[in-house]
């Protein structure tokens, strides 16, 4: 059973000016988040990822659809059984949202004891929580005697002191440097595989999908566009906003512009091959080429890892035979996906 799940789940906001459109800013999203899973959520600014992270954690109502977090159907809860609900989901953010007047260890302190825990509890809690996210020197540190990471891991020890099932972070590492957002990753890596802790993450970073996500939905205009494992989603992109976002951090693809030189620099047709592992056919294609009598280069290429799994692009300039290498592509596509840019579509 999916710990959160959503079913053509909309929110719509009221016209701003009368006489405007409602904003539609969650549109009919339908996904499944599996406990253990570190699922991502990625769009552009706009696209309704924090919005539906609100509706995840019950803080507003959708306007359609139903949503269930650990089998509760939440849209057909009360407030007052609304707060348990949101008992079992912690929270960071972009700007931490720490109180800046308390220390570190009040800070990591609160959510506990609002909940009632004795003093004693939170002691021991907060001890655990600053050794965990490598903070016990800070204990008695003020926020702002703190760098941005170390405050995230303040904001992430906080939000994991009841124990939730579901941490969610927003934007968690957008206001930091990459050093920093791969340790704040990092970490969240370890409250997933050792606590056990279900993460979405919502970004408009795909290097933070690739480094931290094992699913990944894609949003556009309030509609999750493409979802997936984040192999199948990065090594074959079906949307083209899909594959404007996994083109930032992919390597092996040529951009344009680049096509537009390797035009410019050799003759041929220009192809490009993508591989995935388990292919055992990259030695096939060169045979193939040899064997129909044509002539070809590489002229770009890259390898790719996610999670200990490889996928790879090859591009090549194919001389010969224009029929032949019509054929040839066509044994060849049987086996690898083949992608021929014609000369416009390249820019
Ligand atoms: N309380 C609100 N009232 C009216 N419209 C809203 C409200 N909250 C969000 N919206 C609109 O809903 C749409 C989605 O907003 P949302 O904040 O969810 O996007 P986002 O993907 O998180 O963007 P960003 O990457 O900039 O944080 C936007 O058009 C936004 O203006
Ligand atoms: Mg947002």
């Amino acid at each position: 059973m999916p710990i959160v799940s959503l079913a053509t789940v909309s929110k719509a906001y009221p016209a701003r000016t009368p006489g405007d459109g409602e904003v539609i800013a969650v549109d009919e999203v339908t996904l499944e988040i599996e406990k253990g899973d570190v699922f991502g959520i990625i769009g552009y600014s706009g696209a309704g990822k924090s919005t539906l992270v609100r509706l995840i954690n019950a803080l507003e109502p959708a306007t359609g659809g139903t949503i269930h977090v650990d089998g509760v159907d939440i849209t057909a809860l009360p407030e007052s059984a609304l707060r348990k609900v949101r008992s079992g989901i912690g929270m960071i953010f972009q700007q931490f949202n720490l109180f800046s007047s308390r220390t570190v260890k009040a800070n990591i302190a609160y959510p506990l004891k609002l909940a009632g825990w004795s003093k004693a509890d939170i002691e021991e809690r907060v001890t655990e929580l600053l050794a965990f996210v490598g903070l016990s020197d800070k204990a008695k540190a003020y926020p702002e005697q703190l760098s941005g990471g170390q405050k995230q891991r303040v904001g992430i020890a906080r939000a994991l002191a009841t124990k939730p099932a579901i941490l969610l972070a927003d934007e968690a590492t957008s206001a930091l440097d990459p050093q920093t957002t791969h340790e704040v990753l990092d970490l969240l890596k370890r409250v997933n595989r050792e606590q056990g802790v279900t993460i979405v993450v919502i970004t408009h970073e795909m290097d933070v999908i690739q480094t931290i996500a094992t699913k990944v939905a894609v949003m556009e205009r309030g509609r999750v566009i493409e979802q997936g494992d984040v192999f199948d989603v990065f090594s074959a992109p079906q949307n083209p906003a899909s594959q404007r976002f996994v083109g930032t951090v992919v390597k092996g693809v040529p951009s344009p512009a680049e096509l537009a030189v390797l035009r410019e620099r050799h003759a041929g047709r220009i192809v490009t091959l993508s591989f995935r592992d388990g292919d055992s056919s990259q030695a096939q294609v060169f045979l193939d080429l040899a064997a129909a009598g044509l002539d070809f280069e590489l002229v770009y290429g890259g390898i790719n890892d996610i999670r200990g799994r490889a996928f790879g692009h090859l591009t090549l300039a194919i001389r010969g035979d224009g029929a032949a290498i019509d054929r040839t592509l066509a044994t060849i596509g049987e086996r690898v996906e083949v992608t021929e840019l014609a000369g416009e579509e390249a820019r």
